[in-house]
């Protein structure tokens, strides 16, 4: 358990004159309307009966974290984060253990990474691991919907927005810090089958000196337009491609890597490096930390293009292609469609004789196709590899705490 410690810094630009507050200082409001727990819902449709909130502003600093029954958040109509998305998220989930314990995939990492955002966002620094703690409390309030099952978890999302009420675009001089929670089964529908990914240099998700490297939302809102162009070629998901030479950066909103023998006769496991333009995942790390203590191949952080992949797919190099991120773990890479002619041609329809036609025909005409991969264990195999903290102390609540 997190020692109660002063809780969030105040901001790290403002001199530490103003009140800062501490995870002890966390008030709970039990909902008295706790909802019943859905078997099998949409990602993230249904959240719990609870939410964490903590505001800040410039004059008073942080103010006491809020358990409070879920509910609707009141902004003036100028709110800064809805006009210049000064905002931003994270995502990580909690897991119930065969030992019916709850435990936290490497949160602190998720943690750092939220506090780095923050300072692109220009929004207001917090202390990691009393917001942790605070985390942990809510988690542990609506602890009953962690789901009982292996494919099964509560998916956590912290969120930070500005809640300036006004129009000039500066600093925020006020913030919320809020958490969510929902279940979370499998993320994409057809769990077995690998994804389509649509390849076209013609989009750009991030680019260097930009906000690539960061959760913020406005990174992800402008990424829907190419998703569904992907979907009308018949793929689904956008494959980020950056520069002249066509790097290969991410498959949608997943690290993304690549198993393959490289140019040198090697076998490697591949993935960009963090340059600014990729996305710093947790699990992404968690694969090359794993893999590299495997010893069973070449790890290497490296830049890789179209260009490589075809011809390592032309000659038959390449082992296999996954994405990786908390939603889904691991998830192979089945085709890839790029410099295809879909956009001269006809649009695949329901008929899947006819979209496989298609990419056969693509196949021919420079796209790519690659074979699902083998992973040991599949999306398991990081769960069960050492990575899920020690178990969350989970104490029923036995009241409900007055407030101060
Ligand atoms: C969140 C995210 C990932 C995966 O990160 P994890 O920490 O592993 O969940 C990868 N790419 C993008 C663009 C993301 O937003
Ligand atoms: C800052 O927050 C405190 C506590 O909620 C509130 O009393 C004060 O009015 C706020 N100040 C501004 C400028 O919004
Ligand atoms: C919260 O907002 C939603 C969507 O606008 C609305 O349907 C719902 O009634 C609101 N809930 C309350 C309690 O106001
Ligand atoms: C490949 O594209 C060319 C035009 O770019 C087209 O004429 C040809 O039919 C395509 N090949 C196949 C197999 O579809």
């Amino acid at each position: 358990m997190v020692h109660v410690h002063r809780f969030l810094k105040c901001h790290y630009l403002l001199c530490c004159s103003v009140i800062c507050n501490q995870a002890a200082d966390l008030v709970i409001e039990l909902s008295s309307t706790p909802k019943p727990k859905p078997d099998v819902i949409p990602f993230g449709t249904v959240f719990t009966d609870h939410m964490l909130t903590i505001e800040w502003n410039a004059s008073e600093g942080w103010q006491a974290p809020l358990i409070k029954p879920f509910g609707n958040l009141s902004l003036h109509p100028a709110t800064s984060s809805l006009h210049y998305a000064i905002q931003l998220y994270e995502g990580l989930k909690a897991y119930r253990g065969d030992d019916n314990k709850l435990r936290f995939f490497r949160p602190m990492l998720n943690l750092k990474r939220m506090s780095n955002t923050a300072k692109r966002a220009c929004l207001p620094a917090f202390d990691e691991s009393e917001f942790l703690e605070c985390i942990r409390r809510l988690v542990e309030t609506d602890q009953d919907w962690v789901p009982n099952s292996d494919s099964a978890s509560l998916y956590i999302r912290p969120t930070f927005i500005a809640t300036e009420p006004a129009l000039g675009l500066r600093k925020p001089g006020s913030a919320l810090l809020y958490v969510i929670l929902c279940q979370v089964g499998s993320y994409f529908k057809n769990k077995a089958e690998p994804l389509s990914m649509w390849a076209d240099p013609k989009y750009t998700r991030a680019w260097k000196g930009g906000t690539g490297d960061c959760k913020m939302g406005g990174n992800y809102g402008c990424s829907l337009f190419p998703q569904y162009e992907a979907e009308e070629h018949g793929c689904q998901q956008a494959l980020w491609l950056y520069g002249e030479d066509h790097q290969i950066t991410e498959a949608g909103t997943m690290n993304l890597f690549l198993h393959w023998i490289n140019e040198d006769g090697e076998e490697e496991l591949a993935t960009p490096p963090l340059d600014g333009i990729i996305l710093p995942g947790v699990t992404r790390l968690s694969v090359l930390e794993l893999t590299r203590k495997w010893g069973e191949f070449k790890v290497t952080e490296r830049y890789l293009t179209m260009s490589q992949l075809c011809l390592a797919l032309k000659q038959q190099r390449v082992k296999g292609m996954f994405g990786s991120g908390t939603a889904s773990m691991i998830c192979p890479i089945g085709h890839i469609v790029y410099q295809g002619e879909v956009r001269d041609s006809s649009r695949p329809t329901e008929d899947t004789a006819f979209s496989l036609a298609l990419f056969q025909r693509l196949k021919k005409n420079k796209s790519v196709i690659c074979q699902p991969i083998s992973w040991p264990g599949s999306s398991h195999f990081l769960k069960s590899a050492g990575f899920l903290a020690t178990p969350i102390v989970m104490t029923r609540l036995q009241e409900v705490p007055r407030n101060n």
